[in-house]
Formats: C-alpha cells, sequence, structure tokens
C-alpha cells in the first residue's frame, strides 16, 4: 500500500512531524541519510502508518502520486542538494515542500527552477519546535497554489487548531511562506529580548529571585500577557536540576546564538524602509551578547554609581514592568506586521494579514492572546498598514507609555540596558511626534552635498547656498 506523505530529513522535527501526520491516518513516510534516524522511526511507529526507508529510491516508490515530499533538512545548500538528488527520479506534477526555515531568496530561487522541470513547490514555514511539530505546528505554506490545493487535507489536520480553526493558510505566491515565517522569527526574538530584559529589571532594580519571578510570570500569563513565551519563562525561571539547589538559569552561559532568520527581518526591513526598532534590538543585543569577553573587561573599566533606594520596588515594580512588558509586546507585534503589509506591496505577496495573525494564535512560538485582538484589527479594516492607532490597542499604549518610560529611566539609573524596551518606547515616541528633527537633517544634507529640500510653507524643491564664501574655495574638503 502506498504512503500518503513522504519527509526527508528524520531529525526530531522531521520525526515528530510525520509522527503527528500518521496519527491522523494519513500513510507517513520518511527516509534519512543517517540510518539511526530511520531505525528510530520505525520504531516509534511500530504501532502506526509509519514507515523509514534507507534509499530515496525506495522512499519515492512507496508514495502515492501525485507525491507530497516535505524536506525538513538544515536551510542552505543541504536544500538544494535533496533537491537534485530527488529530480531524476521525480515525476512531473509531484509537490516538493521546504519546511526548514530557508531564505525568501533562496525559496524565489528553486520555485522558478523547479517550475521548469515541472515540479510544484511550496516554501512552507512551520513553526512550534519539536512538541509543536508533534502535536500540531503552526505552518505558513507559499508557493504553487495546485499544490498548496493537494496538501491542505492533510496540513489542515496536521496543524494546531484554535477553536477548531487550523493554524495553517495558503499564504500566497513565490517566497511569501518563507517570507512570513522569517518575520515571524523576527517578531520572536524582539518578544525573547523584552522578556529577558523584564527579568533583568525585576532581578537587579527590584532585588526580586527567581522563584518570585516565575509566580509573577505565572500570573501575568493568566492576563493580557497570555502567550507562550511568557508561559516558559516562568517555567525555566523556577526549573533545578535533580539533585540541584540552584537554578539552572542561573549557570547557563549568556552567549545568544542565531541562525539567521532575526537578522533577515532586519536587513529586509532596512530595504525596504519599514522601521522595526524593537527586532533590531533583539539581533543586536544577541551579537553584543557573543562579545563575551568585551563585557568582562568593561565592566571592570566602567561602573555605574547606584543611585539610593529605587523608587519602584515590590507591587510597583511588577505592575510596571507588565505595563512596559505590554507595551513592548504590542510595539514588536506592530513592527512586524507592519513590515509585512509593506512587504506585500513591494515583493507583490498579496499577504492576508488578518489571516497571518489567524494561523500565529495557536502551535507557534509567538502565539499570544493578543494575536485574537491583532486578527480582529486587521479583519475589520482592509488596507491597515500599522496597528498602533487602532481603537484595539489606542487606550493601552496611552496607558502603559508612563510606566515604560519610567521603567527604562529605573533601569538606566542602575546601568540595567534595556535596548528592546527603550526602543519600544522610542518607536511610539516617534510615531506619535508631528514633527520630528529631521528638518535639520535635509538641511544638512543640502549644505554639503546639495542635496535638496523640501518646505513648509511653499511647493516644490529648493536648494540653497548656505555659506558663499565657501563655495569658491576649491579643494576645501568641509565642502565636499
Ligand atoms: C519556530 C522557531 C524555530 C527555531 C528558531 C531558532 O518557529 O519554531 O522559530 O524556527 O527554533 O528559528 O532560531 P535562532 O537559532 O535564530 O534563535
Amino acid at each position: 500500500q502506498l504512503y500518503d506523505f513522504g519527509m526527508i530529513g528524520l531529525g526530531v522535527m522531521g520525526r515528530n512531524f510525520l509522527l503527528n501526520v500518521a496519527d491522523d491516518g494519513f500513510g507517513a513516510l520518511g527516509t534519512d541519510i543517517d540510518q539511526e534516524s530511520v531505525d528510530a522511526l520505525n520504531e516509534e511507529g511500530k504501532e502506526m502508518r509509519v514507515k523509514g526507508v534507507s534509499t530515496q529510491k525506495e522512499f519515492v516508490s512507496l508514495l502515492s502520486r501525485p507525491r507530497k515530499i516535505m524536506m525538513l533538512v538544515p536551510a542552505g545548500k543541504i536544500v538544494d542538494s535533496v533537491i537534485e538528488g530527488l529530480l531524476p527520479i521525480l515525476d512531473e506534477g509531484d509537490i516538493l515542500i521546504d519546511g526548514g526555515n530557508s531564505h525568501y531568496d533562496d525559496t524565489d530561487r528553486r520555485y522558478e527552477y523547479l517550475k521548469t522541470k515541472g515540479i510544484r513547490f511550496l516554501g512552507a514555514g512551520v513553526s512550534g519546535g519539536a512538541k509543536g511539530a508533534r502535536l500540531g505546528p503552526s505552518i505558513m505554506p507559499g508557493g504553487d497554489r495546485s499544490a498548496w490545493e493537494d496538501v491542505r487535507p492533510i496540513l489542515e489536520t496536521v496543524a494546531a487548531k484554535v477553536n477548531g480553526d487550523p493554524c495553517v493558510t495558503y499564504i500566497g505566491e513565490k517566497s511569501s511562506g518563507h517570507y512570513v515565517k522569517m518575520v515571524h522569527n523576527g517578531i520572536e526574538y524582539g518578544l525573547m529580548q523584552l522578556l529577558a530584559e523584564a527579568y533583568d529589571i525585576l532581578k537587579r532594580v527590584g532585588g526580586m529571585d527567581n522563584d518570585q519571578m516565575s509566580e509573577l510570570f505565572t500570573r501575568w500569563n493568566n492576563g493580557r500577557l497570555n502567550s507562550y513565551l511568557v508561559e516558559i519563562t516562568a517555567a525555566i525561571l523556577k526549573f533545578r536540576e535533580e539533585g540541584s539547589e540552584t537554578h539552572l538559569l542561573d549557570v547557563i552561559l549568556d552567549k545568544a546564538k542565531q541562525k539567521g532568520t532575526g537578522k533577515w527581518t532586519s536587513q529586509s526591513a532596512m530595504d525596504i524602509g519599514v522601521p522595526i526598532p524593537t527586532i533590531d534590538s533583539a539581533v543586536t543585543m544577541r551579537a553584543i551578547s557573543a562579545f563575551k569577553e568585551y563585557r568582562q573587561d568593561n565592566s571592570k573599566l566602567y561602573t555605574v554609581v547606584h543611585p539610593d533606594e529605587p523608587l519602584l520596588k515590590g507591587e510597583g515594580l511588577a505592575e510596571a514592568v507588565e505595563k512596559a512588558l505590554y507595551f513592548g509586546f504590542v510595539c514588536c507585534y506592530a513592527q512586524g506586521m507592519h513590515l509585512l503589509a509593506e512587504a506585500s506591496e513591494e515583493m507583490d505577496y498579496k499577504l492576508d494579514l488578518e489571516g497571518i495573525a489567524r494561523i500565529w494564535r495557536g502551535g507557534c512560538i509567538i502565539r499570544a492572546e493578543l494575536l485574537e485582538t491583532i486578527r480582529s484589527a486587521y479583519g475589520k479594516r482592509e488596507g491597515l498598514k500599522n496597528m498602533m492607532a487602532t481603537i484595539e490597542f489606542r487606550e493601552d499604549l496611552h496607558d502603559c507609555r508612563d510606566a515604560v518610560a519610567e521603567i527604562v529611566h529605573q533601569a538606566n539609573e542602575r546601568g540595567v540596558p534595556s535596548m528592546c524596551l527603550s526602543s519600544a518606547l522610542q518607536y511610539f515616541e516617534a510615531f506619535r511626534s508631528e514633527r520630528l528633527p529631521l528638518n535639520l537633517v535635509q538641511a544638512q544634507r543640502d549644505y554639503f552635498g546639495s542635496h535638496t529640500y523640501e518646505r513648509l510653507d511653499e511647493k516644490g524643491t529648493f536648494h540653497t547656498t548656505w555659506d558663499p564664501k565657501k563655495i569658491h574655495k576649491a579643494g576645501d574638503e568641509t565642502d565636499s
């Protein structure tokens, strides 16, 4: 009997995804170059319609047509080499899905290439980690629409559900699925860093211990901050290894790694010209964290004189940090959604932002109660780009603003870095400023480079000879 769905790459994500497919009654077939991974799948799937095979030839021969094959292998050259290995043994109309975190440019290239070979390609973001893959991830497929229609029954069954609604939808053409997953990860970076800063402030300004903070995060998780990342932060804070008095968190090296999706989000936002400073700050903080030795040396050179007792303590501090965190979360999602809205036009993705917020409500790493409000804000307004000014968020942002400013001030007083929280506040302040001092920047540009400027009191483009004396001094480098 032929199998309905195939998986190449049986690491923990691939294996779990396949077991999830089989749970739902589909025949699930897997292959991997590593024989141990194949054996592990056969062992774990003993009682199910699951099979692991060692060669791609056998794998392809055992799949029903059109073949539906997902690759969950590390992003980069490996994806291309898997594709090259498959091409001679696939048939026209077969479907290939790249479920990894591939760069959207690679996905566009592969989409066009595979089209010339008669293979229908989907670039699909899959979020939720190993547990999500097993129990229900959020899936963001983009690319060949007819391929989506063919795999839809399987992906809809496998995906996480929120009130029965599957966390998967067709995102759009070409690389749109991977683009949306990349921005998901950018938001993930931002939320994680905001939580890290809240933890640092509660600890170093408020003097709270890990167990107290764990309780606080658990309490917050029952309120408007309800989210997967707040939930796991509470669990991490109280975790002790068996037989140990020490919290594991306290002995984890403070250097954060990154595989690139956050950085790509910032790069793309810069290219398109969309401000996402909270996400940029999170990427920057990971980079600063990596320079541990510099930080160690500098910490001996520069000491911060702590002022008197903090003004905010105990419940007062906790309440203000909750507000700051909520404010930061809203700004972080707002920046990510704004980037998607602008990228949708720039790349002609035709994204449905309500649909994206809807499938992020469950299964993925950034799932949060807030996403239901975001979904509804975008659902009510066609063409909405930035959600900050909508009635859904206006009152809350207004209400939280002073608390964020106070928390950032308290952190500054004690030399506790709060780059993400500060950037969220500055983003808000800049976006609510009718006038910014960039008139001076325009004047400077015109002064040294004749780059021209526009005026408030007159229409047109202007250039001024700011310093007539200098213009005749040939070779004066200040004039260049
Ligand atoms: C997810 C995660 C997943 C991966 C991150 C880690 O949605 O399930 O985002 O894709 O864990 O990409 O990324 P970094 O190694 O860059 O932190």
